[in-house]
């Protein structure tokens, strides 16, 4: 579904992706590990073309992404951001119907709201939440709100950018559920980025390892502990020792 074949992107003298080559079958859930600074959301961020890659193809379904399938392709995918990147000026509901109120296929507002809270119920949210702000939220509450608004559209495509990160261990564990089932049940093909290891044995099908700009190792996630891959070993047992040096 998603190919990426010798994908480069520096910016200035920072050589950041130097020729990545992957590929995502429909349905898979690739999970991509790497340390914080390795490139992973520069390199989600050229799927999404919100980054231009220096050299290198990114087919979709075995064709080129050119700008104009681009398009038809933002119009099958969610994301869920880092940080959650919710509207505060906007309300829960709202948000999570963002692409349904101003996106090419609106849809009237109640409908929207229905759909939102839905959505909101999936995610583990009562439908009182529908009216609030995200700064009326906790934290964990503003991740499933960005979950549901992720989902909103029944995309076949989701990309989770740090799903887990800055929330309690408990609350990971609950949102690293909610994914699975979610992806699951909805059959979509799945990119996230981590470098959680309880997300990874969660949420992946795959493991993909970013570093120094290429892919170290990919493989299903059972194999993942013994690889025999060094990177790869270090970083799943975080090592401050191994071929990654620790000073970044
Ligand atoms: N728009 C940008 N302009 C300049 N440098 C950037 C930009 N986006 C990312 N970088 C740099 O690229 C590197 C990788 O960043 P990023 O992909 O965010 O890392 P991470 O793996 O933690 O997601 C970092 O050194 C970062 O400073
Ligand atoms: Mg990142």
């Amino acid at each position: 579904m998603i190919e990426l074949r010798d994908i480069h992107k520096a910016f200035g003298d920072n050589q950041v992706l130097r020729g990545v080559n992957l590929t995502v079958g429909t349905g898979e859930s690739m999970v991509i590990i790497g340390g914080s600074g390795t490139g992973k959301s520069v390199l989600l961020k050229c799927i999404l073309g919100l980054v231009t890659p220096d050299r290198g193809e990114i087919l979709i379904d075995g064709a080129p992404l050119s700008a104009d399938r681009r398009e038809t392709f933002l119009t099958r995918f969610g994301m869920l951001f880092q940080g959650g990147a919710l509207f505060d000026s906007l309300t829960v509901w709202q948000n999570v119907s963002f692409r349904m109120l101003h996106g090419r296929e609106k849809r009237p507002g109640e409908e929207a709201r229905d759909i939102a809270i839905g959505k909101l119920r999936r995610v583990g949210l009562k439908a009182e939440v529908a009216d609030l702000y995200p700064a009326e939220l906790s934290g964990g509450m503003q991740k499933r709100v960005g979950l549901a608004r992720a989902i909103a559209t029944d995309p076949q495509v989701i990309f989770f950018d740090e799903p887990t990160t800055g929330l309690d261990p408990i609350m990971a564990g609950v949102i690293n559920d909610l994914i699975r089932e979610i992806v699951s049940e909805m059959g979509a093909t799945a990119m996230t980025i981590t470098h959680d290891m309880t997300s990874v044995r969660a949420i992946a099908d795959k493991v993909a390892m970013l570093h120094e700009g290429v892919i170290r190792w990919c493989g299903p996630v059972e194999t993942l502990e013994d690889s025999g891959n060094p990177y790869v070993d270090q970083f799943i047992h975080g090592r401050p020792d191994g071929p990654i040096a620790a000073l970044r």
